[in-house]
């Protein structure tokens, strides 16, 4: 798989060709068929959130094929960036990206980059800034590019997390074999906070990409991005699977080969996080995953990106149960990063 010199922003910059491509080759990464080729090269990582998965895989990636990465938290252990034309900057930035964007991929061969103000903003609760539409626009990392000299790689924006995509897709195709027309379910749960959309919408396409025929599970008032969903049904359409929304539980759960949870926050309540947590409390009961669900599916697989709040998304027992394969997901973030790495960077 050759991507040389490409950026990886959104779920939907890599055609379902190229999705199999970096399936194949994570497998065969992972089986130790084959190294990726990272030996002296240098990836940037800029971490603006938290991050456990995201950040050890890629460091882990590149340690072990020979490269380093130098994992950064802005503001923290940098100076504050500033991505607005024709500014002052009198006040609390002190590096301009035009500046920033270039130094650092002069310095190393790409750069990831995690900037979601929904995982700090959603997470946080509170009246807070958060029209969503404004917030998806990804600002920050589509300016990095502008400057940039070197490949930069989305590690999780306000709208997509595409990272997570590749791992689920290839732990669908590690587990299942042929995926084509299985039913895979997206499944909305009960949390306590207002989480990002980026992550589900890239699981998403992580079972369109395959082929598979997807149902988003949702209540009222809890859908994706209507321009996702479209793009969704699109590109499944062309692959012969299909996307379809309901809220119908006991329909969606019937005949499910893998359910994949994931809380994630109204898009009509952006802003107003407080508000949306007392209007969804009814909801808690009902949309959580638990043992009386998967014994609808057809032997499903339990999918989550993690970190995973216990008894509030899922059951003890689902979790620790056979069908549970969220370890295996994670580890595959491992595999999936050394195949997107070494993909972007051949020569
Ligand atoms: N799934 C995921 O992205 O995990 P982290 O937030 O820990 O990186």
């Amino acid at each position: 798989m050759d991507l040389q010199g490409r950026n990886l922003v959104t779920t939907l910059d890599l055609t379902p060709d190229e999705v199999r491509g970096l399936i194949d080759s994570a497998i065969a990464l992972k089986r130790g068929e084959r190294d990726a080729a990272l030996s002296r090269k240098v990836a940037a990582l800029v971490f603006f959130n938290p991050s456990v998965r995201t950040r050890i895989s890629c460091e882990s990636a590149m340690a072990r094929y020979g490269g380093t990465a130098i994992a950064i938290n802005p503001g923290k252990d940098t100076w504050n960036f500033e991505t607005k034309e024709g500014v002052v900057m009198d006040a609390n930035t002190q590096e301009h990206i035009r500046e920033l964007a270039p130094v650092i991929t002069r310095m190393c061969h790409f750069v990831g980059i995690r900037k979601s103000e929904l995982i700090t903003v959603g997470s946080a609760q509170g009246e807070a800034s958060g029209d969503y539409y404004e917030l998806a626009k990804d600002e920050f990392i589509h300016r990095f590019i502008e400057f940039a000299e070197a490949p930069v790689v989305n590690l999780e924006s306000n709208r997509w997390h595409p990272m997570q995509s590749l791992a689920d897709s290839t732990t669908m195709v590690e587990k299942l074999g042929e995926t084509r027309g299985q039913k895979y379910v997206l499944t909305w749960a009960w949390h306590p906070k207002s989480l990002p959309v980026a992550t589900p919408h890239s699981q998403l396409m992580s079972a369109v990409n395959l082929g598979m025929d997807v149902t988003v599970l949702r209540p009222e008032g809890y859908g994706l991005e209507p321009e996702v969903m479209a793009a969704a049904k699109e590109r499944a359409e062309a692959l012969g699977g299909t996307v379809s929304e309901t809220d119908d539980q006991d329909a969606a759960y019937a005949g499910a080969r893998v359910v994949c949870a994931k809380a994630w926050a109204s898009l009509d309540y952006y802003g107003r996080f407080d508000q949306e947590a007392k209007d969804k409390a009814p909801l808690r009961p009902d949309w959580i995953v638990n043992e009386a669900k998967m014994a609808k599916t057809a032997d499903g697989l339990f999918m989550h990106c993690l970190p995973v709040r216990r008894n509030i998304i899922v059951t003890d027992g689902v979790l620790d149960g056979p069908l549970c394969v969220v370890k295996d997901e994670a580890e595959n973030r491992l595999w999936t990063a050394a195949a997107v790495f070494d993909a972007i960077g051949k020569k």
